[in-house]
């Protein structure tokens, strides 16, 4: 029997669309191998949702989230709305879909794929194997403590206030989505703060050590997130799965992505406790190439698989995808940012035919 699930599709902005379209091609034919069907709603988001009706994330996109059984994300953002007030922005969209959701856990693998290690910037012996998932706390913290705001002080002048704030049950219950994901992973889990100078990072480090006690067959460490920066550099392989803040945890996975030498092959999830998911590429919208057939579609593809994956529960669809992915890869098909010498230079949409090839 055929199995039907509905999926929100965000294409969002600049390269968003392109590299869509691949997704959607690849979902329908993996779902026509596989007896599944979707049904795909697509809905307006960020500079686009901007434009057709003054707000980044309109209700009826929220609404229409709720209601499926998982999102997909492409890009959002674009020079064109940069320069609107904070609340107007696309970001700000992303932020509300996010706290709407109550997307309160992110998983960002960081996996070098043997294919493209010449990709980083770093030594080969320094990143073959590297093997991180960065599991950051989405909804809380600095980007969402109150007070916030830039306020008007005594002396006439302004002063930008965030706060960082976590309360116990909001790191309990990301702490324990990180130690899930560590035992289904090396069983080696890393928890990064800021202990030694911040009082919400002492919090969250006695409440992460508090948890250990439920997951003994987890290895706990804690680093400083500055410590935590230099190691991710210096020698990443020492890294299995790593939990975090939100902030810290924003650039630090945008750290550990470029380890792998190429943002355009890295899918996230962002996960709820319940209700759908949110899956999108680590990469943003990329204006510059906006239109231009140039756009590497694979880091959408693989948030594909993750959502089959991790939101739909289909993991046989979501091998199937990424065997696709690595055979491309084998068979030589490059984008612009992963081109290297020797290899076969494609556009967005050949990439996608190529996947497609690689399915049938
Ligand atoms: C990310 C992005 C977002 C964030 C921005 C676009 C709001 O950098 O998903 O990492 O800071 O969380
Ligand atoms: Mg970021």
């Amino acid at each position: 029997m055929t199995q039907s699930f509905r999926i929100t599709l965000l294409p969002g902005d600049g390269i968003g669309p392109e590299i869509m379209a691949v997704a959607v091609d690849v979902m329908n034919q993996v779902g026509s191998q596989l007896d599944l069907s979707f049904d795909f709603q697509e809905a307006l988001m960020g500079g686009v949702a901007i434009d057709e009706t003054g707000s980044p994330l309109p209700d009826a996109t929220l609404a229409t989230c709720k209601q499926s059984d998982a999102v997909l994300l492409a890009a959002i953002g674009g020079y064109k709305w940069d320069t609107l007030p904070r609340h107007q922005r696309p970001e700000t969209g992303l932020l509300g879909l996010r706290a709407g959701l109550e997307l309160f856990a992110n998983l960002r693998p960081a996996t070098i794929l043997p294919q493209l290690i010449d990709a980083s910037s770093l030594k080969r012996e320094v990143v073959e194997g590297v093997d991180i998932m960065v599991v950051r706390e989405l909804t809380g913290g600095i980007y969402f403590g109150e007070p916030k705001g830039i306020f008007q002080s005594e002396t006439g002048e302004k002063r930008g206030v965030s706060t960082m704030a976590y309360t116990e049950s909001e790191i309990d219950r990301i702490g324990r989505v990180a130690f899930e994901t560590a035992q289904k992973r090396q069983g080696r889990l890393c928890s990064v703060d800021k202990a030694n100078v911040l009082e919400v990072s002492q919090l969250w480090r006695d409440c992460i050590t508090a948890l250990a006690a439920d997951y003994p067959d987890v290895e706990l460490s804690h680093l400083y997130v500055d410590n935590a920066a230099m190691q991710l550099v210096r020698w990443p392989k020492q890294f299995d799965t790593i939990v975090t803040g939100n902030l810290f945890g924003d650039i630090l996975s945008d750290a550990a992505a470029m380890l792998t030498g190429s943002i355009g092959m890295l899918p996230s999830a962002s996960l709820g406790a319940a209700g759908p998911g949110v899956f999108e590429p680590v990469h943003g919208s990329a204006p510059d190439i906006a239109g231009q057939d140039q756009a590497n579609p694979l880091a959408q593809v693989l948030s594909a698989a993750m959502m089959l994956r991790y939101g739909l529960d289909q993991p046989e669809a979501a091998d199937k995808i990424e065997a696709a992915v690595s055979t491309v890869l084998d068979q030589g098909y490059r984008t612009g940012d992963i081109m290297a010498e020797g290899m076969t230079a494609v556009g967005c949409k050949a990439m996608g035919d190529a996947i497609l090839k690689a399915l049938a």
